[in-house]
Formats: structure tokens, C-alpha cells, sequence
């Protein structure tokens, strides 16, 4: 492991595998303390190993542990694309179904999304929002980088007051998430709720994760910016308990002089 000052405390580790066991294990230490907060949870190929090492290291706990983690457990998504039911295997609610709460065998009514069928989209982020803070705020925020700096969806220009809402995706993004929907951006909905940069800085911690080569650009700009619209992940310069957990290839050259290290 290796430790970089930078403008977010920052671990490095070799790659994404690691990064998603430690991940993993700081998800479930957090989960089996004492009257756990509820967790925020996001989606997208960066969660896809860190989901499959919750559900192995899940394997490790003991009985009472495990049956500890089902009663607490209570999670809420970042966001879901509007106009997909939770069946819809595009919808973030079936990613969820499929990657955690199926394998950890979570009673699904503690895994929690926006509704993206909700006949207005801006009473369900309301109500979404309001839901969250009646369950106490967030306690462990994970988070993915878009490729654009986008957190959530929350896709730039985004000031740190935004609130959960309804949203508009850029056409890079529906780009990125193409995979979902064979591959074609025109089959990505338009639209999604998510929360926004007023709930995620509002969470008690926050771990953003950034895997991959094709984030080394966006990462150099997180970690040489200051707060900006226009790179709304550098908001959470602002949050006092945010740790970024990155693996070398998204760090890209900036590692190579530290790997001997
Ligand atoms: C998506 C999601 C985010 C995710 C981010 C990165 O569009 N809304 O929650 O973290 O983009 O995605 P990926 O991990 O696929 O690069």
C-alpha cells in the first residue's frame, strides 16, 4: 500500500481486486459496529468487483455475524434511470438485485433506490430524500468517478447545494453506460434521479473509488483542483472524512516514481 498526500487523502493499491477487498472489508466492519447508519451505494463497473468481495468476505462471518448484518442492513442507492421498472435488467435495480442483494440474501426492502416509474420524478426525489433522513442520514458513502467527474449523476456544471433531483445524463455518459442496454447510448434513458452533492457531503464518510486506466485523466484533475462546478467530485475536498482508494492504473504515471517505494 502506498500513501500519496494529495488534496483528498489518498490509498493506492496495486489493483482493482484490492482495491474492492479493502473496500469490502471496510464495508462490513462498518455494517457490524454498533448500530450502523444506513450505507450509500452506488453502481457502475467500478462496484462490480467491489459487490462480488463484499458477498466473498460475507463467506468469512460467523452465524451471528451474518445474521447481524441482514437485521441491520439498510442501504440506500445514489441514483436510477427514469422510465426503467426495477425489473428492467438496465435499471440499477436489478444491478443491485444481481450483484448484492440476491447473493447476500438481503430482504430487498433494505435496498433501497428512487423509483424511476414514479409518475413525477421531482416528488420522488423529494420523497426519496426525505426518506433517507428519516432513517437517520448516511453513514458510509461509496462512490464511483465518472468519466466527466460526475458523482451520482450529478453531471457538470454542479454546485455542492444541489439536492436530490431529477436530472438530464450527457451523452458521454450515456455512452459510458451503454453496456447495460447492448451497447447502444441511444437504449440509455434520457433521465435519472440522484441524489445530490448536499446529501453526499451530509453522509458521515465517504470512500470514492477509482479503478482503471481510463480514469487516470479525470483522477489527475480530482487531485490538482480546486471545488468547481465543473468537476463536481472535487466538492468532496470540502467533506472532513473522505478517503479516495484508487489502484495504480488510475493513477497512471503519478505512481510509477512511488511503486519502488
Ligand atoms: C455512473 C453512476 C455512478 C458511477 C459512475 C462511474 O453513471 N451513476 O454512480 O459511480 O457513473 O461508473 P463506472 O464505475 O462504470 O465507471
Amino acid at each position: 500500500m502506498i500513501a500519496i498526500p494529495q488534496r483528498l487523502p489518498l490509498i493506492a493499491l496495486d489493483d482493482a481486486q484490492a482495491v474492492a477487498r479493502h473496500v469490502a472489508r471496510l464495508v462490513l466492519a462498518d455494517q457490524l459496529a454498533d448500530r450502523p447508519r444506513p450505507l450509500g451505494l452506488a453502481t457502475g463497473a467500478t462496484m462490480v468487483p467491489v459487490y462480488e468481495a463484499v458477498v466473498a468476505e460475507t463467506r468469512q462471518l460467523s452465524a451471528i455475524q451474518l445474521e447481524r448484518l441482514h437485521e441491520h442492513w439498510r442501504s440506500y442507492n445514489l441514483d436510477e434511470y427514469l422510465g426503467l421498472a426495477p425489473q428492467h435488467p438496465g435499471s440499477f435495480a436489478s444491478f443491485m438485485h444481481a450483484r448484492l442483494a440476491g447473493p447476500l440474501q438481503l430482504d430487498p426492502r433494505r435496498v433501497r433506490l428512487p423509483d424511476g416509474m414514479a409518475p413525477d420524478p421531482l416528488a420522488e426525489a423529494r420523497r426519496y430524500c426525505a426518506e433517507i433522513r428519516a432513517a437517520g442520514g448516511i453513514g458510509l458513502q461509496l462512490l464511483g468517478l465518472g468519466l466527466n467527474g460526475h458523482v451520482g449523476f450529478n453531471e457538470p456544471p454542479c454546485d455542492a447545494s444541489e439536492s436530490c433531483r431529477p436530472v438530464e445524463l450527457s451523452p458521454e455518459t450515456r455512452r459510458h453506460n451503454a453496456s447495460a442496454f447492448g451497447g447502444d447510448p441511444a437504449a440509455v434513458p434520457q433521465r435519472a434521479i440522484t441524489l445530490g452533492l448536499a446529501e453526499i457531503l451530509a453522509s458521515r464518510r465517504i470512500l470514492l473509488i477509482v479503478t482503471g486506466a481510463a480514469k487516470a485523466e479525470v483522477l489527475q484533475r480530482l487531485l490538482r483542483q480546486d471545488p468547481s462546478p465543473e468537476l463536481p467530485a472535487s466538492w468532496l475536498q470540502r467533506h472532513p472524512a473522505v478517503q479516495l482508494i484508487v489502484d495504480r492504473s488510475a493513477l497512471g504515471a503519478a505512481a510509477a516514481p512511488r511503486s519502488g517505494a
